[in-house]
């Protein structure tokens, strides 16, 4: 069977290192690697409506910000389609006959759907769209008949209930639609890289993110100013490494190579780890190394990004091409999806011919 991605980002906001390591970096990885037929990259703006229908604006602004993050991580327009969610309409109406094999209470059950009603405080009263998210994200997922899911970890729940609803629709109807499995990032640290205030996970709203489109300046205000060990006082003190976010930072960017470069004195990142527990490295020491470690990481994301927004218009265009392709294989699963379920009405010959048989039994 060939390997399919389909992966994909609300667009509520610019993408930072959070999604840069969580997922972004991988994506690049398997597009580079050959090994998939088709990667889908799609900007996931009906989702992103289903908790932000009130703030329609900000959904428009982001999807070009989201594009343009997409297109400087080097996600490449000739090899990965990028396209957004809306602008296919069979992912609704998969959506709608999906919904038909999934329970209420099982909407309920979904830890990810959980926690967000409860940071949303929709628990008095929850949009039917935003409790049936899942249904709908199983159907961008298998109107392209991925294989591959390259998400975060928080992604989890949703993976479980698509393959729960493929299985049941094979089962039900017909072996037509494909089981797909998640692509975890491989490292602890990139699973959920924490803000550069050490609180478990990036986010806008707490204002600890460092997002891929910012300066080098800024870059290095926010690493400067990251939490580290607030028992580590003087440079002779021992430091603690669990819970310090530069460590958790270097855990998930930092490789051997950057030591001769930018840290001559140590070979690896053990070595550094080991004298900063027993005390005698400075904060500002290791700050700057992941300053360069993270800028050097930045820079060609910057460079790309600048030579994309030269020219916005082109921007779209690419946008419009992948809403394309991905609307041609859509259709596709969808025409699939309808014969399974019978509701092929115009292009089954053999509903006639059943009804004239019968016809022609009873008058002979
Ligand atoms: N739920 C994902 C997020 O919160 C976005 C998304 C929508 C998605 N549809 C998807 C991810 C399909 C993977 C596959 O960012």
């Amino acid at each position: 069977m060939s390997k399919i991605i389909l992966t994909g980002d609300r667009p509520t906001g610019r993408l930072h290192l959070g999604h840069y390591v969580g997922s972004l970096k991988r994506r690049v990885a398997l597009q580079n690697s050959g090994e998939y037929e088709k990667l889908l990259i799609m900007i996931a703006d009906a989702q992103a409506l289903t908790d932000n229908f009130d703030n329609p604006e900000k959904i428009r602004q982001n999807i070009l910000e989201v594009a343009l993050d997409y297109l400087s991580v080097g996600l490449d327009p000739n090899i990965s389609t990028l396209f957004i969610q809306s602008q296919i309409p069979e992912l609704a109406e998969l959506t709608f006959y999906y919904l038909n094999l999934v329970s209420v209470s099982r909407l309920y059950r979904n830890p990810t759907v959980k926690s967000e009603i409860q940071l949303r405080n929709f628990e008095a009263s929850i949009p039917t769209g935003f409790l049936c998210y899942p249904v709908s994200q199983a159907a961008d997922i298998t109107a392209f008949k991925a294989t591959s899911v390259p998400v975060g970890e928080d992604q989890l729940p949703m993976l479980e209930q698509a393959r729960e609803i493929v299985r049941k629709f094979n089962s039900i109807y017909k072996e037509t639609l494909v089981e797909p499995e998640a692509l975890l990032p491989e490292n602890n640290a990139c699973m959920r890289l924490p803000g550069t205030d050490g609180k478990a996970k990036m986010s806008k709203s707490l204002g600890n993110c460092i997002y891929l489109a910012d300066s080098p300046e800024c870059v290095y205000q926010k690493i400067m100013g990251m939490f580290t060990d607030p028992l580590h006082l003087k440079i002779s003190d021992p430091g603690h490494i669990e819970g310090n976010a530069v460590f958790t930072y270097l855990d998930a960017f930092c490789e051997d190579r950057h030591f001769p470069e930018f840290l001559p004195d140590y070979t690896n990142l053990d070595e550094l780890k080991e004298h900063y527990s027993r005390g005698g490295v400075g904060d500002v020491k290791i700050k700057k190394f992941l300053n360069n470690i993270i800028q050097e990481e930045l820079s060609p994301i910057r460079k790309r990004r600048k030579e994309y927004e030269k020219d916005i218009a082109s921007v779209y265009d690419i946008l419009k091409a992948g809403c394309k392709a991905a609307r041609t294989i859509a259709q596709e699963t969808l025409d699939e999806v309808k014969a399974a379920m019978q509701i092929n009405y115009f292009d089954d010959d053999s509903l006639i011919q059943a009804y004239m048989d019968k016809n022609s039994l009873l008058s002979s």
